[in-house]
């Protein structure tokens, strides 16, 4: 069949095999040109197929020559739908690494569950015995809690009064006013419960009991802080408050791992494209902006160069972490330059519908969007037939 994108409000319903290999190919590629460092031997990656977990798996495969087991939760292509993104993703993935003779295997489920971190502990402890580095980078908009069954969907609601601000409809390149209503306590709850801690930290302790954890190990779960333009439905928002307990958690986790002289981070990284950020009120009119701004200061990043940046300049660096004084890592130091803000913040009341492609790389937004599902790749014709059903090597 010929796959074209179907666009419906923040997603797209379709993905394209042979652009989700050449965009990951392209990842890839970008870690091999920058070489190789001394890095984690065995790694757990907790939503490794789209995003900043897939560039995660990427880095440390091809940057570290890491073994990899990767966790997610995609949907294999049927006789009337394309397999989602993040499948393909992971097809192109092990293939590629396969390959280069790397050790990858993947499992797909909800994470949240009981019966998916059985699994993952079994096949750590066939194939990896133990791991020295977990990576914890889902996304999701609800979980089901594992020993009650309890449904929580989360929210992107301010916090305490509404919220009115700009935001585009970036396909239709239309900038309007949205006012999102102030979340009520148990919305407040059941984000935290989804994006919080807790799920990671259910994690930890069952691999620690397993001991399948390596001596020295390291978890990282990624956050987001952004500019005061955003915190109303950022930082300060629900999903702020999720990201709190995020790093109260790492402080627990920490303290949990020391009898492993273990550790738990929290790295904060920039706004970039993905299925989780395009669903944020705000946050795509933001990027779009950002990513002007930095592209004419030379300094744009995506997920592939945060990623490679985390690992070679913080996490495995001979010069240590390079923490805030909360303890976090700052790969977002870019997006934060008081320049590039200072710049933000003058043009922000500028953009309308009008002025939108001019004062913003909304173009840039939408290039990357489509990317995410396989879209606008290089050296792909979209006008080929192409077979929608893919393996994934190890499953
Ligand atoms: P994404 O949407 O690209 O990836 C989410 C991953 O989670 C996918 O692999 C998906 O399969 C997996 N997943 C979702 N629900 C699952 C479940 N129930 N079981 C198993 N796997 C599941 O998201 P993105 O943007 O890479 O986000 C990852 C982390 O990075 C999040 O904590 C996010 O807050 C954070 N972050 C994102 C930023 C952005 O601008 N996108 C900026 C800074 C931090």
């Amino acid at each position: 069949m010929m796959i074209q994108p179907k666009i419906r409000g923040f997603i797209c319903t379709t993905a394209h095999p042979l652009g989700c290999y050449q965009v990951v190919m392209d990842q890839v590629n970008y870690v091999k040109s920058k070489g190789q460092f001394m890095g984690p031997k065995c790694v757990l990656v907790i939503g490794a197929s789209t995003g900043y977990g897939l560039a995660s798996r990427i880095v440390t495969t091809f940057g570290a020559g890491a073994k990899t087991i990767g966790v997610f939760y995609e949907r294999e292509a049927d006789e009337k739908r394309t397999a989602t993104a993040g499948w393909y993703n992971t097809a192109a993935f092990e293939k590629i690494a396969h390959q280069d003779h790397y050790f990858a295997k993947s499992i797909n489920g909800d994470a949240f569950s009981h019966e998916i971190k059985q699994q993952t502990a079994e096949l750590i402890r066939k194939d990896l015995k133990q791991v020295d580095l977990v990576i914890y980078s889902l996304a999701s908009p609800r979980r089901i809690h594992p020993d009650t069954g309890q449904v929580y969907s989360s929210v992107l609601k301010p916090i305490g009064r509404d919220f009115t601000s700009k935001t585009v409809d970036a396909f239709r390149k239309e900038v309007k006013e949205i006012t999102l209503s102030a979340a009520v306590e148990e919305e407040i709850a059941n984000t935290v419960a989804v994006m919080g801690g807790e799920d990671w930290e259910i994690w930890m302790d069952f691999l620690a009991k397993e001991n399948l954890l390596a001596e020295g190990v390291t978890t990282v779960a990624y956050s987001y802080i952004g500019p005061h333009l955003t915190y109303p439905i950022y930082k300060e928002g629900t999903i702020g408050r999720a990201k709190d307990h995020l790093r109260m958690t790492a402080q627990q986790l920490t303290k949990k791992l020391q009898n492993l002289h273990g550790k738990a981070l929290i790295s904060v990284n920039k706004a970039v494209v993905t299925q989780a950020s395009a669903a944020i009120p705000v946050v795509p009119l933001y990027i779009s902006l950002l990513f002007k701004v930095m592209k004419e200061q030379g300094t744009h990043e995506g997920c592939i160069e945060q990623i490679y940046r985390l690992f070679k300049d913080h996490l495995y660096s001979p010069h240590g972490l390079g923490c805030d004084a909360e303890g976090q890592i700052r790969i977002d130091d870019l997006e934060m330059q008081e320049a590039i803000q200072e710049k933000i913040a003058a043009l922000w009341p500028k953009i309308t519908s009008e002025t939108l492609t001019q004062l913003t790389d909304v173009e840039g937004y939408c290039d990357e969007f489509y990317r995410l599902f396989g879209f606008n790749a290089k050296n792909v014709d979209y006008e080929m037939d192409v077979e929608a059903k893919m393996k994934i090597d190890s499953l």
